[in-house]
């Protein structure tokens, strides 16, 4: 049995290329005890690969050249000489993008066989569900009757931020970078506006969508668009800064010239990093479970087959050619 692993090459200058990495096969190795060894059965591509892939450190280390690349996936253990992962039981977590993985168990969660898709654990019960919820509620603080922005909605993060906070009772409105997407969050995810940024103009469709303004602006896209969303805030906002994908593969980083209206709104500009709320997740995979199972909430995926896809996949999230939660299935 062999170990089929994506290897960071080298780094990348501006956009991520296929060539930034190798798929090389190697010995998978004999678990120690107090280790398990995972087989694989999905991997998930997240736009932070993108930060992750370079030298220096953020919230966290960049992945080291030669070394398999940072990924989430969600496997079965296969053997174990550890006493909490017996065979059989699935578990998820930074397990790297590769076919097996050993671990000690730390970090790893296991994956309770009753609540909903295995795969949904990479995404609206994962991490990007996590940050979703933490996001807009902890952060955000969304209350019924207000307007909720969110950019980048038709993606995991987005579309679960958009219908959480529908189930808040909240005014949603999303920018998406196609009309089929729009059309998503608005017939599938119940938005009550969606905004095509690549051919619409934002700023006047917000303020046709938005006429009091907006009460909590979810950004995962910075740049442009941040100005733009900054521009229409009502008193009080609450702006929750989850990510800047616009920006992940720019030379040089487009800073926000806006942020004065921060100030006139009398508003609150928030970042989340979503680790900061591993100890809560349970309560939040619970809650939006119950939600999916009620019909409350959808989610979309988009799955890739085969682990030698990975160099030619991960660049879609940069594209828009992803449409749902971008997955691997090894
Ligand atoms: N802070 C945290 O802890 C945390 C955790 C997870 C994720 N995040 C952030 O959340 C955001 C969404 O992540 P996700 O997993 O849900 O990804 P995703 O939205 O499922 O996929 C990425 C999408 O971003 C859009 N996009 C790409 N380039 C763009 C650009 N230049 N301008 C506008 N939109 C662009 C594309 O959709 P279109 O077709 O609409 O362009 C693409 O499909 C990212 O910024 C990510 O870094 C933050």
């Amino acid at each position: 049995m062999q170990n089929t692993q994506v290897i960071l090459q080298e780094r990348p200058q501006g956009m991520v290329a296929e060539s930034n990495f190798t798929v090389q096969q190697g010995p998978i190795g004999e678990i120690e005890e107090g280790q398990v060894l995972i087989k694989i059965a999905y991997i998930s591509l997240d736009p932070a690969m993108r930060g992750w892939m370079n030298a220096g450190t953020t919230y966290i280390k960049g992945v080291e050249i030669g070394a398999v690349m940072r990924a989430f996936a969600i496997g079965e253990i296969i053997a174990s000489k550890h006493a909490k992962y017996p065979v059989g039981t699935w578990v998820e977590g930074l397990l790297g993008a590769q076919s097996h993985a050993i671990s000690t168990g730390q970090g790893l969660r296991i994956v309770p066989a009753d609540q909903g898709n295995l795969s949904w654990h990479l995404g609206i019960l994962g991490m990007p569900g996590m940050t979703a919820y933490f996001g807009l509620l902890e952060r955000g603080k969304p209350e019924a009757g207000e307007t909720v922005f969110v950019s980048g909605a038709a993606g995991i993060v987005g579309s679960t931020v958009g219908q959480i906070a529908k189930i808040k009772g909240c005014r949603v409105i999303g920018t998406a970078g196609s009309d089929q997407k729009c059309k998503y969050l608005i017939e599938e995810c119940g938005f009550d506006a969606a905004i095509n940024y690549k051919t619409q103009d934002v700023k006047a469709e917000l303020a046709r969508h938005a006429p009091d303004g907006i009460h909590v602006f979810y950004d995962n896209v910075g740049g442009p668009l941040l100005d733009t969303a900054l521009g229409r805030l009502a008193r009080g906002a609450r702006v929750v800064i989850c990510g800047a994908i616009s920006q992940y593969n720019a030379t040089e980083m487009y800073g926000p010239k806006n942020y004065m209206k921060i100030v006139t709104a009398r508003g609150y500009l928030t970042g989340i990093i979503v680790f900061d709320f591993l100890e809560r997740y349970p309560e939040a995979i619970a809650q939006i479970h119950e939600w999916l199972r009620g019909g409350k909430m959808k989610t979309k995926e988009h799955i890739f087959e085969g682990i030698e896809q990975f160099p030619a996949v991960l660049k879609k999230l940069y594209t828009g050619e992803n449409f749902g939660k971008l997955l691997i299935k090894v």
